[in-house]
């Protein structure tokens, strides 16, 4: 269980996260939404330890997470892992390295500096390239990868860790729709396969609707929505956008059409 209590992040005098509360049980795959500047990636940096709070507790199963220090934050940043916008691979580098980087912390300097890597680590790597269908980039340079694909390197980069918790911070606002189905596709599988909690960012609202449990939307800093995908009816999305914002359907879903592969993948997965 994933408590955040009344956290708040001052830049400044500016509340970037203002009061915000909830709680998360389980393996729910929540997504927050908002305009840009609405305090999404500052929360989930909060949550990661990329960022301290300013103010409040965030507990995981009843550990204050907030208060962490030194290599109790680095413990937690194993658990806890996080896939961006921008994938950050090390694009030069094989993609089973970049797999590996994922665990980089349990190695002796001596071993990262020849790159050497036990063979049960190696072949963990890849039967998780495996899982997420790129087990044949293995080789291959990052950079020669699709985005779709680097995407999915970076995740495996993340399950090399063994996570309990996946926080991904626009993982698909690089992609194009193709690319970012199967990467949605492949954090629900995540998600409903291995029990793991996900925490997203999420530019769209379609996309929020179509693979979360739980919808968060901020707005100014503060959490204006809390409730389920069918709760989050046009009116309550003009609350999270803003009155003034343009809002409209199309502005605000992705270029994955509705009644495409994207709802038989996921009933499918569902199903099996
Ligand atoms: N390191 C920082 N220093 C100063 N201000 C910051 C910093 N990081 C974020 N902010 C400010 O905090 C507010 C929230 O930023 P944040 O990046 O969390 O928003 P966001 O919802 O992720 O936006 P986007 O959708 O554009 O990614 C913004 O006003 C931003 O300018
Ligand atoms: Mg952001």
């Amino acid at each position: 269980m994933l408590q955040v209590k009344s956290v708040s992040r001052l830049f400044g005098q500016k509340a970037a996260v203002d009061n915000a509360s909830f709680t998360i049980n389980g393996p729910s795959f929540v997504g927050i939404i908002g305009r840009s500047g609405a305090g999404k990636s500052t929360l989930l940096r909060m949550m990661n330890r990329l960022s301290d709070v300013s103010s409040g507790q965030i507990l995981f199963e009843g550990r204050d997470i907030a208060a962490l220090r030194g290599a109790e934050t680095r413990t937690w940043q194993s658990q806890c892992a996080m896939i961006f916008q921008q994938f950050n691979l090390v694009p030069r580098m094989d993609v089973v390295s970049n797999v590996l980087y994922g665990i980089l912390n349990r190695r002796s300097t001596l071993q990262t500096m020849f790159n050497l890597w036990p063979r049960a680590d190696i072949l963990r790597a890849i039967a998780i390239l495996d899982r997420l269908g790129i087990a044949e980039q293995a080789p291959k340079r990052a950079e020669a990868l699709s985005g779709g694909q680097q995407q999915r390197v970076a995740i495996a980069r993340a399950l090399m860790q063994d996570p309990k918790i996946i926080l991904a911070d626009e993982p698909i606002a690089s992609l194009d729709p193709m690319n970012a189905q199967v990467v949605m596709d492949t954090l629900k599988r995540i998600n409903v396969e291995d029990g793991r909690m996900v925490v997203a960012n999420l530019h769209t609202l379609d996309t929020a609707r179509r693979y979360c449990d739980r919808v968060i939307g901020m707005r100014d800093g503060r959490i204006v929505f809390d409730g389920t995908p069918d709760q989050l009816s046009t009116g309550v999305a003009r609350d999270i956008y803003g009155a003034d914002a343009s809002f409209n359907e199309d502005a605000t879903s992705t270029a994955i059409p509705k009644d495409t592969s994207a709802d038989r993948t996921y009933a499918d997965l569902m199903m099996s």
